[in-house]
């Protein structure tokens, strides 16, 4: 059984260019919109959602022993009024994670069949950057109800996208639509948008696969966070916090 009604992916191929950013702002904003709503962070080499809901927990690691066969349920972790899970609570801010592609899978497994998540109407799931191995398990450990897309305003980012849009393409998951990231920068002085990285040619763009564009974020330092939490908790009535809120309707409507 999927833990939850909706199960949604949020994908880039490359990293660095705002998944887990969206992933934990469009679940505040599906929350604000009154869902319950979970957050797996899915990258198990760079967990980041921890830091960016301002919480670690030490020492976990002993209750999970799923790979010496022990059967572990693990219960999410609650911030904000998400339900959250990723290996970063488990581990210490400073191990790294021992693991290969077959504990991975099992790891999947924990977090999804293994964890008790209750009655979802969301989970959104921040995927590791990368267009293998762990995006295709996804596709099979858990039944997606679609994905979103992120990329940045360059090149490679859109060449990764495409990769990720035919892999989910091939698995039959609903590409829903795409998210441009970091999509110019609003001058703190004159209120004008600088375009900080050369415009992506429409032939070579995410948006020639007929990906729908369902958000597009500026360059922000609020969107950050800076240990103030994510944007929809540190600046909720800002206008990138809105930008998120109409991303989780174009999302909701998306998969109606
Ligand atoms: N629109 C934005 N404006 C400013 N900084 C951003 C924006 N989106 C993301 N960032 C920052 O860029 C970095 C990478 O974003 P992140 O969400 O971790 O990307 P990914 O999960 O794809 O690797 C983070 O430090 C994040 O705070
Ligand atoms: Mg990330």
């Amino acid at each position: 059984m999927p833990p939850a009604r909706h199960s949604i992916a949020v994908a880039s191929g490359k990293g660095g260019v705002g998944k887990s950013t969206v992933a934990l702002n469009l679940a505040l904003a599906f929350r604000d919109r009154g869902a319950r709503v979970g957050l797996l962070d899915a990258d198990f080499y760079g967990p980041d959602i921890p830091l960016m809901v301002n919480l670690k927990r030490d020492s976990m690691l002993e209750r999970w022993d799923f790979w010496r066969g022990g059967e572990v349920r693990l219960d999410p972790v609650e911030q904000y009024g998400l339900k959250l899970m990723s290996v970063g609570f488990l581990l210490g801010e400073r191990q790294s994670l021992p693991f290969n592609a077959m504990s991975l899978v099992m790891a999947l497994r924990q977090f999804t069949d293994g964890t008790d998540w209750g009655d979802l109407d969301f989970l959104v799931i921040d995927l590791p950057p990368g267009t293998a191995d762990l995006q295709e398990q996804v596709t099979q450990v858990l039944q997606l109800s679609g994905a979103v897309i992120v990329v940045g305003p360059q090149d490679a980012a859109h060449l990764d996208a495409k990769r990720v849009v035919e892999l989910f393409q091939l698995r039959r998951v609903p590409v829903l639509g795409g998210v441009e990231n970091m999509s110019g920068l609003v001058c703190p002085h004159c209120g004008e948008t600088i375009d900080v990285f050369p415009r992506v040619a429409d032939d070579r763009s995410l948006w020639t696969l007929g990906v729908r564009l369902l958000a597009t974020l500026p360059i922000d330092p609020a969107i950050v966070g800076n240990g103030r939490g994510p944007l929809l908790v540190s600046a909720p009535e800002s206008e990138q916090a809105e930008r998120f809120r109409a991303l989780a309707s174009e999302v909701a409507a998306a998969l109606n």
